[in-house]
């Protein structure tokens, strides 16, 4: 998954079934990046030692704070910048966001903008990031209603009204998170049709596996 700090890409192998969860450049929510990349060398020799040819890299989500201020420099040579929107991220940060990318000459991803109240407020917001050429990720803690009722909705609606161009897991440790993303997955199939989970899992995610390896 794009959020996935380890995404896989090998010819037509889906993105979404490669490994998932990465690292977090959060003040409030950080994670441990030394680990996460002593996981990545550990899970290559893992694969090479079984014979599988999988291209993996290490991604991660940045907090909108950090994305704005200073980017981590290893981030800043990356085609794609996954910013997080948190429940109180205001509306103008989102703009401040997409100048700050168009500095570095990366394209955004908007990750789980359905907690952050001023989106749900005015939708306008996501139709012009996407405008801007940010792509969409809602999340599948969101979709099941971990977030709570607002973001629940929001969430649906960013996905039924084909705002949302990605699922992630939106896990960032060890812990099994993906049991959200198939139960999300399922719900799904019951409301929109199988292409848009197509996209939104399969063809999205590995598109920007492999811009980010071409890059
Ligand atoms: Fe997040």
């Amino acid at each position: 998954m794009p959020d996935a700090g380890l995404a896989g890409a090998g010819g037509e192998r889906p993105a979404a079934r490669g490994p998932r969860g990465g690292p977090h450049f959060s003040r409030k929510f950080p994670t441990a990046h030394d680990e996460a990349l002593g996981r990545l060398s550990e899970l290559r020799a893992a694969l090479r030692s079984r014979g599988l040819s999988l291209l993996l890299d290490l991604a991660a989500e940045v907090a909108s704070s950090m994305a704005v201020e200073a980017p981590a420099p290893a981030l800043l040579a990356r085609r794609y910048l996954l910013v997080e929107l948190e429940r109180d991220t205001p509306a103008g940060v989102v703009r401040l966001i997409l100048d700050r990318a168009q500095e570095l000459g990366t394209q955004v991803v908007l990750a789980h903008p359905e907690r952050c109240r001023a989106v749900r407020d005015h939708l306008r917001l996501i139709d012009g990031a996407r405008e801007r050429g940010a792509l969409i990720q809602v999340v599948a803690p969101s979709l099941v209603g971990r977030w709570g009722k607002g973001a629940s909705v929001a969430a649906w609606q960013l996905v039924q009204t084909g705002r949302a161009d990605l699922l992630a897991s939106d896990s960032h440790r060890g812990r099994p998170g993906s049991q959200n993303l198939s139960a999300s997955v399922a719900q799904l199939a019951r409301h929109v049709p199988p292409w848009r989970i197509v996209e939104m899992t399969i063809t999205g995610p590995s598109k920007l596996v492999r811009n980010s390896a071409a890059r």
